[in-house]
């Protein structure tokens, strides 16, 4: 019988959050609403709609493959070399893009627990190692992370924020492991959620990226951006790093329309303003419901919410939540992370909380 190496057979699959449609099918309900993915509840720029409407008649030719325009456009708003930027099917695709690249058989990656899970699964299925440390205060402990490195280490990923707390690491902290970090490695920022971030102390990843380390940074199309259904997300590294990486690309990765929408929604920064308000306003109201309800949460830079459980309640609350017609995304069985809705969403999810409150110890 055909068997997968075992390697492969030990990945353990991804589980995305539940689609609004899928909940609605199995429980017969309506009205429900998804705060599991950490997606843009106003939806896409008006802008990137109206280009996609455009766009679809020329859906019998192959995509550009080196995303011209948007390269273009992108390499305008951040002041750097089109050379320097990858583009992928969701910064997803650039991930594993980074490990095919630069992690063979028994090279070690170093990363953070709990994090942005794909990192490992695509570690595991180049046979490579996962070195994994803990967060500290809910944080990447960057210190202990650097102490891990040996002779095998290749990578090291740093989502900042971290998916699924919402933590930041300052500039102080990035500066330091970057002066610890040997040329031999490279350092992968994921910054999915970059655009949500206030804090000042927020590490500026793209000085490192001045300074010609070896850094890849990760942006996405997905989340501010509202475009998570078309995957586009990008890579922000030295050439040199680009051009081996781009070796390994699929020629036509990312898609026309999505191309074509992800122009349009960069030109379109007043949809991003708007959607960062909203998501404030949103984030400042449920941290308050969720104090009132005596819920602990890590506070959040990002779009979502981190509620870190004293047992193994979560796929209990999960459920609860279900049957009010709200997702949210359970984190293993001791947390639960809430995404940062519009306001009746947010109000729906406080007060299903209420609700099933005695479910909390
Ligand atoms: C930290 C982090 N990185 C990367 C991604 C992948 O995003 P995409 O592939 O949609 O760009 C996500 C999505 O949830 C994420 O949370």
């Amino acid at each position: 019988m055909l068997q997968a190496p075992d390697h492969i057979k030990s990945i353990k699959p991804y589980v995305p959050g539940k689609p609004v449609e899928e909940l609605e099918r199995e429980l017969g309900i309506t009205d429900s609403i998804k705060l599991a993915s950490n997606e843009n509840p106003l939806g896409p720029s008006p802008r990137a709609i109206k280009a996609l409407r455009k766009g679809v008649a020329g859906l019998n030719r192959y995509p550009d493959g080196n995303c011209f325009y948007l390269r273009n456009a992108l390499s305008e708003k951040l002041s750097i070399n089109g050379s320097d930027i990858i583009f992928g099917n969701g910064s997803n695709e650039i991930i594993e893009l980074a490990v095919r690249t630069f992690l063979g058989p028994g090279d070690e990656a170093i990363m953070a627990h709990p994090s942005f899970v794909v990192y490992s699964m695509i570690v595991q299925a180049v046979k490579g190692e996962s070195i994994i440390v803990p967060l500290r205060e809910w944080r990447h402990d960057l210190e202990a992370m650097a102490s891990k490195m040996t002779d095998k280490t290749k990578i090291i990923f740093i989502a900042n924020p971290n998916n699924p707390t919402g933590t930041i690491n300052t500039k102080e902290e990035m500066d330091s492991l970057m002066e610890k970090v040997p040329d031999s490695v490279l350092v992968v920022v994921d910054e999915a959620y970059y655009e949500y971030v206030r804090s000042a102390d927020y590490a500026d990843s793209m000085k490192h990226y001045r300074q010609g380390r070896n850094i890849l940074i990760l942006r996405t199309f997905s989340k501010i951006y509202g475009l998570a259904g078309l995957r586009v997300g990008y890579g922000i590294s030295k050439a040199e790093i680009i051009a081996e990486m781009n070796k390994v690309r699929q020629p036509f990765n990312v898609n026309s329309l999505a191309q074509i929408a992800a122009g349009a929604a960069l030109e379109d920064q007043a949809h991003i303003a708007k959607t960062r308000k909203i998501n404030e306003r949103g984030m400042k109201y449920l941290c308050r419901e969720l104090k009132a309800l005596k819920i602990h949460f890590i506070p959040s830079e990002a779009n979502f919410i981190y509620v870190p459980l004293d047992d193994d309640a979560a796929l209990q609350i999960y459920n609860d939540l279900l049957k009010e017609g709200v997702i949210v995304r359970p984190m293993g069985p001791r947390a639960i992370r809430i995404t940062v809705g519009l306001p009746g969403e947010n109000k729906k999810l406080i007060e299903a909380l209420r609700k099933i409150r005695d479910n909390y110890h």
